[in-house]
């Protein structure tokens, strides 16, 4: 009964009492990290701990139907796996590349084998060895034994390492003829296309080898949406301030259905990124924007989208004017809001590293 005798405060006392502002600005992301750390340990050593009693169990009576194998599951497989297996769109136009861009006779390297899909593709357009290395060891199994249904395993080898581990002449023989690869995220380089294509390139492929795709490119526009802020953003609940969540807010970009969201564009398009795959150094760097703005108005992201030269005329693109592709446009925060005039230019810093995008006013 002792709580019934405290005094309620009211909601604004509840507010003037939380004092967020004072609060040590780097002690709490410290803190905050410290203890990400320990859950995450603390998960992976409880797995563990039912995995190896899973193993002492005899192989016959393990059943993927237990609670640890979907845990597993969900925890390793993201669940885009099964959107993007049926974007007909993404999927015609990577095998209609594959199947006009590879040499007859030619090897292959598919990095990111996923299901097996584009090594088995490659290897009906002819090649005549096809390696495809998956750094997911559950989904590297399946793509094994997606193979072997398919009776290409003499064709295909599938190797679970990561493209990087590759060693080119243990695991391939020797570099191959083409590099095939479908390692994009949202805001194009979120998947690690940066270093690994800067890897595959130099230590993977042949010296005059081909490149699928060949180039990359990412597109921009300013954009201003209270409601998509508010996926990413808390301040004020019922009268209390829980805005030290931000703290755990996504840094950098993710994938966001605009089409779905009230928002209102506030420049036109302009590129934000341009990659040769195959000459440029593919290195982390920065570069000004140029926005020519359409509306006055307060600049809270860039929303991106990237193309995909696939050789041959095919590109694949996650333009938010094709809201049926399994990927969506990319929202990309600006570190701090833009205000724009209609008529003129709003210049941003964009600075990109091998994962990350980050823009700035
Ligand atoms: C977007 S999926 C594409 C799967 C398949 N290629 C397809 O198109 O259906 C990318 C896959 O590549 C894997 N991956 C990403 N980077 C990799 C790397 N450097 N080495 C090996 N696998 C990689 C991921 O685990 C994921 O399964």
């Amino acid at each position: 009964m002792q709580h019934a005798q405290k005094a309620r405060r009211t909601p604004a006392e509840h507010e003037a009492r939380t004092d967020l502002a004072a609060m040590p600005a780097n002690g709490l992301p410290s803190r905050l990290g410290a203890v990400l750390l320990e859950s995450i340990a603390q998960e992976m050593s409880a797995l563990a701990e039912q995995a190896s009693a899973l193993l002492r169990t005899p192989s016959e009576s393990l059943s993927l139907e237990t609670d640890i194998f979907a845990q597993i599951v969900r925890r390793n497989v993201p669940r885009w796996h099964f959107a993007m297996l049926n974007d007909t769109d993404r999927n015609e136009a990577l095998v209609a590349a594959l199947e006009r861009g590879i040499p007859a006779g030619a090897t292959v390297l598919d990095i990111g084998s996923g299901s097996g899909l584009l090594a088995m593709a490659a290897a009906r357009a002819g090649a005549s060895r096809v390696f495809t290395c998956e750094m997911n060891p559950l989904l590297a199994e399946v793509a094994r034994n997606v193979v072997d249904a398919h009776g290409l395993s003499d064709v295909i080898t599938v190797i679970g390492k990561p493209s990087t581990e590759l060693d080119p002449q243990r695991d391939l023989g020797g570099p191959v003829d083409v590099l095939v690869s479908e390692i994009v995220d949202c805001g194009l380089i979120g998947e690690g296309l940066l270093p690994t294509v800067r890897h595959a390139r130099e230590h993977l492929l042949a010296l005059d080898g081909i490149m699928l795709p060949s180039a990359a490119r990412l597109y921009g526009r300013l954009v201003n949406s209270e409601a998509v802020l508010r996926l990413n953003q808390a301040t004020t609940v019922g009268g209390f301030d829980v805005s030290l969540m931000n703290t755990l807010a996504t840094r950098g970009h993710f994938p966001v259905r605009l089409d779905t969201w009230p928002h209102r564009f506030l420049s036109e398009a302009a590129p934000v990124l341009e990659f040769d795959l195959a000459r440029d150094d593919l290195e982390p760097g920065e570069r000004t924007l140029e926005f020519p703005a359409t509306a006055d108005g307060e600049a809270q992201a860039l929303v991106v989208w990237f193309e995909l030269d696939m050789g041959n005329g095919i590109v694949l693109s996650n333009t938010p004017d094709a809201p049926r592709s399994h990927w969506m446009p990319g929202w990309v925060p600006l570190e701090k809001p833009a205000l724009t005039k209609a008529g003129e230019t709003t210049s941003l810093r964009l600075r990109w590293s091998d994962f990350t995008l980050r823009v700035s006013p």
